[in-house]
Order: structure tokens, then C-alpha cells, then sequence
């Protein structure tokens, strides 16, 4: 685990991303909003929110939302995350999330777990998602 004194001079500009998009939660169910942002191979920002669904099991999270972002806008890599949920609790991606994230960032991605107010925890995908298949192992 890294500490607050060690995250990136791209922190900043990712948690204003995340927190923007955040206020954009479509949330009507859990009332829990989550933002994402991704710094891509060109270092751009890319963010998502989640996204809720009457049918509660259609609902995406943020990390999703911003993968598909990711996608749509030509880019291929992640190289650094920042996700701002909801209340004082550490919001870490959910297992789901954590493979998703898995086929665009290597395992020393720094993932910045935070919420609105600042930053909580930051871990590498590896330490989240340990023994991890990836498209290496295909
Ligand atoms: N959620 C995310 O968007 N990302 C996560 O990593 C954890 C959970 C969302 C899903 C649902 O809309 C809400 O948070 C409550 O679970």
C-alpha cells in the first residue's frame, strides 16, 4: 500500500474527474452514488458513474460506465485510477469491476480508493485481485 505523500501529480485532476461525474449517478434505488476516472496511455481522463435499473441486476457500476467510456473513445490502457464513493467506508471495486479493470491495466496500476472529501486507501490491481487471469493467459 502507498500512502497519501506518494500518489501520483495526476491524482488530483483524476478526483476532480471522478467527483464530477459522480454527481451525475443515476441512482434512484441505493441512493449510492460512485464516480470513476482513468488516466489513459496518453494520460487524457476518462470518467463514469453508475447506473441503476429498475431491473436492480442491469444496473453497471461506475468502473464499467468509464470502461465503456474508455472503449467508445479509442483508448486501450489504464494506468491509473481514482473511484469516490459514497459515506466514509472504503468504496474498493467489486469483484466484477476488478477483472473488468483487469483487461486494461496491468497489475501495478495504482487504484485510489477515496471519497468525496479525499483520499482513503490507495492499492495496486494485484493487491485486489491477486492471481488474477488475464488476456495473458489465454
Ligand atoms: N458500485 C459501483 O459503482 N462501483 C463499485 O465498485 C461498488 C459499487 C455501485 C453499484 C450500485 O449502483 C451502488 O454502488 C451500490 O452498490
Amino acid at each position: 500500500m502507498i500512502n497519501k505523500d506518494m500518489i501520483s501529480k495526476n491524482f488530483e485532476k483524476l478526483f476532480t474527474a471522478a467527483k464530477a461525474v459522480r454527481e451525475n449517478a443515476h441512482v434512484p434505488y441505493s441512493q449510492f452514488k460512485v464516480g470513476a476516472a482513468f488516466l489513459t496511455e496518453d494520460n487524457s481522463i476518462i470518467a463514469g458513474c453508475n447506473v441503476e435499473n429498475a431491473a436492480y441486476p442491469q444496473s453497471q457500476c461506475a468502473e464499467a460506465s468509464a470502461i465503456g467510456n474508455l472503449v467508445a473513445n479509442g483508448f486501450t490502457k489504464i494506468k491509473e485510477v481514482v473511484v469516490i464513493g459514497s459515506g466514509d467506508l472504503l468504496c474498493s471495486p467489486c469483484g466484477g469491476c476488478r477483472q473488468r479493470l483487469r483487461e486494461f491495466a496491468t497489475l501495478d496500476v495504482n487504484i485510489h480508493m477515496c471519497n468525496v472529501n479525499g483520499h482513503i486507501k490507495t492499492s495496486t490491481l494485484e493487491e485486489l485481485l491477486p492471481d488474477s487471469f488475464g488476456p495473458e493467459n489465454l
